[in-house]
């Protein structure tokens, strides 16, 4: 009995370890409301492609929002470290297409990935969260914010390479 109840109480201090290695790996992985009342409202349905791309205003919007919900993962300033994907991937593979057009359908479907990811989250394939889901506490203005800074955070880290 003694020493199940030892062996009980090392269970419980690892699984705490455990928890507390979890939170330190990713930050705060509670999903915070983002503020967008400075932007043009989009309404219900949901407007695909992002129609902020290319809008400053909602690039800052979207920087606050990424910092608060999305960059103890994923990285700081959108630069990833190796612990969830690095985001830019998704718009650089659809920039280095040669065609316009190409580019254009290719930045729609990635908008619609990223839109769903966001929303959903992720799961392993033992059905353990991998990514927390943002349904509920995002509008639609927050996640085409977010997705319009990693955009913009693409073009910076895109100008700095040289041709
Ligand atoms: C708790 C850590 C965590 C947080 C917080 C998080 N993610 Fe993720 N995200 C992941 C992981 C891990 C994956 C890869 C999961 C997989 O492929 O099974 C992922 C995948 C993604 C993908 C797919 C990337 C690709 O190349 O396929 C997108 C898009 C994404 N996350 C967006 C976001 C956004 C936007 C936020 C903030 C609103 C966010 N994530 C917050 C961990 C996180």
């Amino acid at each position: 009995m003694q020493k199940f109840k030892k062996l009980s109480g090392l269970l419980a201090a690892l699984f705490l370890l455990s928890i507390t290695i979890d939170a330190l790996a990713h930050g705060d992985v509670t999903p915070h409301p983002v503020d967008t009342s400075s932007l043009d409202p989009l309404g219900a349905e949901w407007t695909v492609p992002n129609p902020y791309r290319g809008n400053d205003k909602a690039a800052a919007v979207g920087a606050v929002g990424y910092l608060h919900n999305c960059a103890g993962c994923h990285g700081l300033n959108a630069v990833s470290g190796g612990v969830a994907p690095d985001l830019m991937k998704l718009d650089n593979e659809c920039l280095d297409l040669a065609s316009k057009v190409k580019q254009a359908a290719c930045m729609k479907e990635a908008d619609v990935y990223f839109k769903d990811i966001t929303l959903n989250g992720k799961r392993n394939g033992e059905g353990r969260s991998t990514m927390p889901g943002y349904a509920g506490v995002f509008t639609q203005e927050a996640v085409w914010a977010i997705r319009t800074y990693v955009y913009s955070r693409t073009l910076e880290e895109r100008a700095k390479k040289p041709n």
